[in-house]
């Protein structure tokens, strides 16, 4: 069994999509492996109205249970409901009443998780009501998690953040992204740190390029009126592709934890290159869907305008001027209603330098890079291709893999994102969440390109859905006689 964690959950949107479908479910499981048990309860708040009855059955269809389970029941008994708007502050003293009564009945020693699962504009406001009326006076710890989007662009994004951090500290704020809860994005760090052979070659003497790709096949479903206001750069680009670039980029850090990881991937993140106007015109480029065989265009689809000039692909080039990395570009891209759905990072090395093996009497096929492939979703593992020589007469090489993928049983005791950010949240540990150094850096790349992409009107729609993007996906990095490693029709 796990370590038993104290706490008393609020969460604000208690009875949203993510709550039900995510939160909750997350929370059982860490229930049933003994990381929550007797000490921990949660209140649901949002402006519905329902019973601390009613909260329940909606959990426990959330959880898909029948009221025979017991341990199902045992857990559900800890959930309670306040119907509450988020701009009364009046309110705000029904629910520290409500958690102080919770605190004494489950012994929770003051410690108090605030989940604000709400529009952004929300966020200021509620956390200053918190404080204001007593919320975090308590004796425990007080943490508070938010979802994204942290910000739209660097400006408002401070505002947020000013607004939060009069009522909470830097190391009481847990921004998730949930790429950072997933199992092999935590590996990245475990394979270049815990491995010679890895982290000796990982810079820009051996390193020839670095892609990440983040695919998937789905379309804008039914969130087309928050997509068709953010667009790929800000959904995908500014948090989950610049967290996974900072792990790749970063320099090892002096510990294991969250301050020193978080020292350095700033650092990194710092050393990323800014573009000009002309750099960002170059080093980036865009897409939108348009119809397929079966598919509607992006502009068709509901909810969004026939004019849309929104992006739903996006690939660039990131430089980093530091001295690991200098001259070795990190290529990313990402889009809806691609081939497939998969996230993966291909490091390209150099070839040697010379190739002893093609000489022209032996007409052997010239060597391939080695290239070592982080599988991240949905299949988990890695994989290195080396050269090596074909079986049998005469001296012919031929690439091969060495793979290594998590096995079937491993990948469903895998914990889900939310499962592990939860945890790590009850535990204080702040590695795999977003810090605000972190992300204001982000921005500040981010918004360069947005500045320039919103000066100019884009050729939309310019791929089709199952394709890999649009042709200028593939230029960008053939101008630099690359190639993606994952591309179709190879
Ligand atoms: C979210 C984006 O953050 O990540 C979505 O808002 C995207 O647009 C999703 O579909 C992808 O997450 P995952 O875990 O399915 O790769």
């Amino acid at each position: 069994m796990a370590t038993e964690r104290t706490s008393l959950f609020i969460f604000f949107g208690g009875t949203g999509d993510l709550a039900y479908r995510k939160l909750y479910p997350s929370m059982f499981n860490l229930y049933k492996k003994g990381t929550l048990r007797e000490h921990f309860a949660v209140i649901g708040t949002s402006r519905n109205k329902l019973t601390d009855q009613g909260f329940q059955d909606e959990v426990r269809k959330s959880l898909g249970t029948a009221k025979s389970d017991k341990e199902a029941e045992k857990f559900i008994s800890h959930f309670f409901y306040e119907a509450h708007d988020v701009t009364d502050k009046e309110h705000y003293s029904v629910l520290r009443d409500r958690a102080d009564e919770l605190d004494k009945q489950f012994k929770l020693q003051g410690n108090r998780i605030f989940y604000l699962s709400l529009a952004p504009s929300f966020f200021g406001t509620v956390a200053g009501y918190l404080k204001e009326t007593g919320l975090t006076d308590s004796k425990g710890t007080d943490r508070l998690i938010i979802e994204k989007p942290f910000g739209r662009d660097f400006d408002s994004a401070k505002q947020l953040n000013d607004a939060l951090s009069k009522s909470f500290e830097e190391n009481q704020i847990f921004r998730i992204d949930h790429y950072l809860g997933k199992e092999m994005i935590q590996n990245i760090e475990a394979v270049r740190f815990g491995n010679t052979l890895v982290e000796s070659l990982w810079n820009n003497r051996y390193i020839d390029n670095i892609q990440v790709t983040l695919s998937e096949k789905l379309g804008v479903e039914e969130r087309a009126s928050y997509y068709d206001n953010s667009g790929a750069l800000r959904d995908m680009v500014q948090n989950h592709i610049m967290q996974i670039v900072s792990l790749l980029a970063m320099e090892q850090p002096v510990s294991f934890t969250d301050v020193d990881i978080r020292a350095e991937k700033v650092k990194a993140l710092r050393s990323l290159r800014v573009y000009n106007v002309a750099d960002a015109s170059t080093n980036f480029v865009r897409g939108q869907y348009g119809a397929g065989d079966s598919q509607r265009a992006y502009r068709d689809e509901d909810n969004v305008p026939h004019d849309s000039t929104n992006e739903t692909f996006v690939a660039g080039k990131l430089l980093f001027d530091n001295y690991r990395w200098s001259g070795t570009p990190f290529y990313i891209r990402t889009g809806k209603m691609l081939a497939d759905k998969f996230t993966r990072v291909d490091v390209v090395f150099k070839k040697p330098l010379i190739d002893i093996f093609s000489f022209p009497q032996n007409h052997n096929a010239p060597l391939e890079a080695n290239v070592l492939t982080m599988f991240i979703e949905p299949k988990a593992g890695f994989s290195l291709r080396l050269n090596a020589k074909t079986n049998g007469q005469g001296f012919q090489t031929m690439p091969i893999n060495l793979d290594y993928f998590v096995d079937d049983k491993d990948s469903k005791d895998t914990p889900e994102p939310y499962e592990r950010l939860l945890h790590d949240t009850l535990k204080g540990d702040g590695t795999n969440f977003a810090s605000w150094s972190e992300v204001s850096y982000a921005w500040r790349f981010v918004d360069q390109i947005r500045k320039v992409w919103d000066l100019q009107q884009p050729e939309f729609p310019n791929y089709t859905p199952g394709s890999m993007g649009p042709a200028a996906a593939d230029e960008l990095i053939q101008r630099d006689h690359r190639q993606w490693f994952y591309r179709l029709n190879k």
